[in-house]
């Protein structure tokens, strides 16, 4: 047996063999780990010439034979592969998709949040998969940004909840464990707030903002172990995030203390030249880059060559790349990369991937984030529509995204704009549309289901409505399935519109002139402004991108087998031009209104019925006064006072009521999910501690205030779902 060198020897720490094969290393092999490549392009040349150092992007048995490649080469440094599986695996065939991050979030379940990123790890491993591009922390308040769908919507405290789960999913207790993957808390930050909801154009963010409402999502994925993070595009106040050491440097490693390693976007480094006007060249564009706080550079292809050449000139320096190496390195070590732990087991593919183990909780996940948005009959409020009659005989399924399995995955699958990656598809069995689960359902109760796709989402032809408004003529209940599709949304496919397009808005009107009893489904990738909707459906479902077994969960709850639960974590503009109606608006808008137009949004971010009702009093604080470094603990009683069992989700907000800074009229602190049985009341208990009093200072840092605060507990952030009380924080 040859004798091992130290960085070989599993037995040594981390750091001791990151330090001993760094010592072996030239320059060249230095800056090629700080590569990160598109592996659909001659990936096997630029692992013979040491000039990468991870791929995304390619999946399977090529990974395996660019890993044994990359043993062979000088030192046998292992590639890390990445991909963007954000919602399971979704660019392998028949792997398990679960519903989108919007769709999720609006469960406010960190428990699914946990079990999905534990299944994608697992299907990701055997497929030679290490890293994945996820979770998304942006915010997202303007709807006509294309990526809202990717992210878990608009609230700060909620992000934060949901990323840590999805964090602990991925990663397990350590990225050394065999079944974890590494995760990559992105974009690092302020993305999503680009104006107009222009995708990486510059958001106009200060540092109050960014750390009252962008940082602190992030900076809980820091606490819950992220390894990675990816820089977002964006520019704010002038800087290019990818080259802000402020915020790459001083807050996240400096203030926060992370550990792990930073990843660039896509050719981030390149667009600082080409898109954002910044530097001259690419060349001038990578000092910066390295300086601010970047380890590995995502596809751009002149970064290698610019890295060498800025080294010889003496305007990079070597400790730049070497510390970038060395996080690189040592992250490879500890997911064990160096001890053959990570070759996938391909063989074991289909037995893992998509088992039927991994398909079961796709339902669950599915039936707790769909939300029942209207169940009140225009012409009789008192009558309701769901869950159908047990009397109904014949039923119309009608519309577009009624049996669109695009559509009904979303983002980052198959169809998507990324999925030039591979042509396939997840096979049709494995996908449950709500065609297949009326279908089914009406099956087993002798119902007819007549179906007809009506219209088109992207085209204006018209000429199939006329059939699709005789067949809801003809039937006890129409259901119609309406939304958004792949070419509408994700990156670079911002709207400044947010309609139900093509011929969506006519059948729509054509089916209710029936008179037949009209049921909306919407299965869109985010909100739309669907004022008309509102006002004339009998009832209707927001599933946003719900995942293979979406299809089932809406006939369940349809059917009334399921209780709907989910509650939205974004709110519905009610026209475009009224954005952003996100729930944490400042006060002091004279008129608190556009001239001609209501300030509320259609359906406001926390919203969400049920087929229960639940009825809340007795709002209680254990003091009203407080001094500093005291908690307050705040009680509510929650009753389900209808007909029939579930899961209510109580949500507290906070308001300090004068402060010598504008701080939001409401701010989420806490929620929690409660079971209820028929009739059962459960008090529900939340504990307000001193941090949770504090808003950021101008100098950047909390400050807490004495005086009134005012707590609002209910069933969602509109005024008239919360109980109120007082407390004073004592000034001493
Ligand atoms: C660009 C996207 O902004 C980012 O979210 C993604 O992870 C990378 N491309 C890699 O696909």
């Amino acid at each position: 047996m040859p004798e091992l060198l130290p960085y070989q020897d599993r037995e040594l720490s981390v750091e001791r063999r990151t330090e001993d094969l760094m010592s072996r290393m030239t320059v060249e092999e230095m800056v090629g780990q700080l590569v990160q490549a598109d592996g659909r392009k001659q990936a096997a040349e630029q692992v013979r010439d040491g000039r990468v150092g991870s791929f995304l992007h390619i999946l399977g048995p090529t990974t395996l034979e660019l890993q044994k490649l990359a043993e062979k080469t000088g030192l046998g440094i292992p590639l890390l592969f990445g991909i963007d599986a954000i919602h399971g695996h979704g660019f392998w065939e028949g792997a398990t998709v679960f519903p989108t991050q919007l769709s999720l979030s609006c469960s406010w379940n960190p428990e699914l949040l946990e079990v999905m990123g534990r299944i994608t790890a697992k299907e990701m491993l055997c497929t030679g998969l290490h890293w994945t591009f996820s979770p998304v922390l942006c915010l997202a308040r303007d709807m006509r940004w294309g990526r809202v769908g990717e992210t878990f919507g608009e609230d700060p405290h909620l992000l934060g909840v949901l990323g840590k789960a999805l964090v602990r999913g991925y990663q397990g207790n350590s990225i050394s464990d065999p079944d974890s993957v590494i995760a990559c808390a992105k974009h690092f930050a302020g993305y999503s707030e680009t104006v107009g909801g222009r995708d990486a154009s510059e958001a106009e963010l200060s540092e109050r903002k960014l750390r009252t409402y962008f940082l602190p999502p992030f900076h809980e994925m820091v606490k819950a172990g992220c390894k990675s993070f990816m820089t977002a595009y964006q520019c704010i106040d002038g800087v290019a995030c990818v080259v802000n050491r402020w915020l790459l440097t001083d807050v996240l490693r400096g203030e926060w203390g992370f550990q792990g390693f930073v990843v660039t976007d896509w050719n981030n480094v390149g667009r600082t030249h080409t898109e954002q006007g910044l530097y001259a060249s690419i060349e001038e564009a990578v000092p910066p880059s390295l300086r601010a706080g970047n380890d590995m550079i995502m596809v751009t292809p002149e970064f290698y060559d610019a890295a060498l050449s800025q080294l010889r000139k003496g305007k990079l320096a070597k400790e730049d790349v070497e510390l970038a190496c060395r996080r690189v390195l040592s992250h490879k070590f500890e997911f064990g990369l160096f001890d053959h732990k990570r070759y996938p087991p391909l063989n074991k593919v289909p037995e893992v991937v998509g088992s039927p183990q991994h398909r079961e909780p796709l339902l669950r996940c599915a039936l707790e984030s769909i939300v029942l948005l209207k169940n009140e009959r225009p012409e009789n409020a008192s009558k309701r529509i769901l869950p159908l009659s047990s009397n109904i005989r014949h039923l119309a399924l009608l519309g577009p995204n009624a049996d669109d399995i695009l559509a009904q995955l979303g983002d980052w699958s198959f169809g998507s704009g990324q999925a030039g990656l591979n042509t396939g598809g997840h096979p049709r069995h494995l996908v449950s549309t709500v065609r297949d689960g009326v279908r089914e359902k009406a099956r087993t109760r002798a119902i007819t289901v007549d179906y007809e796709r009506g219209c088109d989402v992207m085209s204006d032809d018209l000429s199939h409505i006329a059939r699709a408004a005789e067949l809801a003529a003809a039937c006890d209940v129409a259901i119609v399935v309406v939304g958004d599709v792949l070419a509408q949304i994700g990156e670079t496919r911002d709207r400044y519109e947010l309609d139900l397009t093509g011929g969506q808005m006519p059948l729509l009107e054509a089916v209710k002139k029936t008179g037949t009893p009209l049921v909306v489904v919407l299965i869109n990738s985010k909100p739309l402004c669907i004022p008309w909707v509102a006002e004339h459906a009998d009832a209707i479902i927001e599933a946003f991108n719900p995942g293979m077994r979406g299809g089932e969960a809406i006939a369940e709850i349809l059917f009334g087998e399921a209780n709907p639960m989910g509650k939205l974590t974004v709110s519905f503009p009610a026209a475009v031009g009224q954005q952003p109606v996100y729930y944490q608006q400042i006060p002091g808008w004279h008129g608190n209104k556009h001239n001609n137009y209501t300030n509320k949004p259609l359906f406001a971010f926390g919203y969400g019925l049920s087929y229960t009702t639940y009825t809340s009093d007795r709002l209680e604080l254990s003091r009203r006064e407080l001094r500093r470094g005291e908690s307050v603990e705040v009680s509510v009683n929650v009753k389900n006072s209808g007909g029939r069992p579930g899961t209510e989700i109580v949500q507290l907000y906070l308001n300090d009521v004068f402060s010598s800074l504008s701080t939001p009229e409401k701010t989420l602190k806490a929620y929690q999910r409660v079971h209820l049985e028929r009739g059962q009341t459960e008090t529900v208990r939340f504990q307000l501690t001193p941090e949770d009093l504090s808003f950021i200072g101008r100098d950047g840092r909390p400050l807490t205030e004495p005086g009134e605060f005012e707590v609002m507990v209910g069933s969602s952030s509109r005024d008239e779902d919360l109980l109120r009380a007082r407390f004073t924080l004592l000034d001493e």
